[in-house]
């Protein structure tokens, strides 16, 4: 697994090595953590690896270990950044997905799981929630470099055979999760108003995203290890938009605190709304959310607040 140090690979790892797999991870801990995978190093079926996703270790640790399926996590996650620094963004984002793919076919690995993403794939779509026939408009390079995997995962599976699936995730939230994420805003949130602060809303509350627990996404990964949906490109959200206010209201609910956010002006490049239909996940991976944003909520805060 690359990005196994992060906040959705490290619970991709526990689950895995709670189930009796055997787990190699590789991060540059860039974002990432060791501090995440402590509970996974206790199980002796993990072994870490501290490799950028673009070297060449990657591509001899891979050959060694000739894993029955990897999944693709690492990442620069940072939109902000990607249109920053896009070139920074690609390096990792783009050629570590090709070095990963590439490693992949030369040790015989028969899979791909890619960590997409629902929430900058698409722009701001027409209709939501949006399915995945509806056409691609990133607006980042993030969201571009997304897309970019999508296709080269294809074009190996044309090319070697090599199989996979692209699960484009919602905004995943959880404990753990990083405030420079796609779903940051609810760490954002939750260590502002733990702090007795007011927290900040850029534009007037009304945009909304779809978010999705990490434990209901680690649940969708697991799915397609043994080859449901080889080939396919999924959905994995809510369905349901959340606004920006409705967030900072279940988040202040779950601190205990008054619901009472400052407003600022909107920033640009901003989507306004997104909703993921997750109809195709359900059909063929028998996936389904299991989590109330309210209760994922209240679960992040207590998280953060023992953090
Ligand atoms: N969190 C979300 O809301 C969300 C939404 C959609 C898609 N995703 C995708 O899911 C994946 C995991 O995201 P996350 O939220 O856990 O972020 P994260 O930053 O916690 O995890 C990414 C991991 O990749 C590692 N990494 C970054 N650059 C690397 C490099 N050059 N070489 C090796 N490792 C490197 C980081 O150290 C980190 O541990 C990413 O691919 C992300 O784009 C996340």
């Amino acid at each position: 697994m690359t990005g196994a140090a992060g906040f959705v690979g490290s619970h991709l790892v526990d689950r895995l090595a709670a189930d009796g797999h055997r787990v190699s991870g590789i991060d540059d801990l860039s974002t990432g953590r060791l501090a995440n995978l402590a509970d996974a190093r206790r199980t002796k079926r993990l072994s870490f690896h501290r490799f950028d996703v673009t070297s060449t270790d990657l591509v001899e640790l891979v050959a060694r270990d000739a894993p029955d399926v990897v999944c693709h996590l690492a990442a620069q996650m940072d939109v902000r950044m990607s249109v920053a620094d896009p070139l920074r963004d690609t390096r990792t984002n783009v050629l570590g997905t090709v070095n990963v793919l590439d490693a992949c076919v030369r040790a015989g690995v028969p899979r791909v799981v890619f960590a997409s993403s629902g929430g900058t794939v698409y722009g701001d779509p027409d209709r939501l929630p949006v399915s995945e026939r509806a056409a691609l408009h990133p607006t980042s390079p993030y969201g571009a470099a997304k897309v970019a995997g999508e296709i080269y995962l294809d074009a190996y599976r044309r090319l070697h055979g090599l199989q996979g699936v692209s699960l484009r995730l919602g905004n995943v939230y959880g404990p753990r999760q990083n405030p420079h994420g796609e779903a940051g805003v609810i760490a954002i949130f939750a260590r502002t108003l733990l702090a007795g602060k007011t927290a900040r809303i850029f534009g007037d509350g009304s945009s909304s995203r779809d978010y999705v627990h990490v434990e209901d996404v680690v649940d969708a990964f697991l799915r397609c290890l043994g080859g449901k949906g080889d080939g396919r490109r999924f959905n994995i959200g809510s369905g349901v938009p959340t606004t920006v206010r409705e967030l900072h209201a279940l988040v202040a609910r779950a601190v205990g605190v008054v619901d009472a956010p400052e407003f600022a002006p909107v920033r640009p490049g901003e989507l306004q709304a997104i909703a993921l239909d997750s109809g195709a996940a359900r059909r063929s991976l028998g996936w389904e959310p299991s989590w109330a944003l309210a209760d994922g909520v209240a679960q992040t805060v207590a998280w953060v607040r023992t953090h």
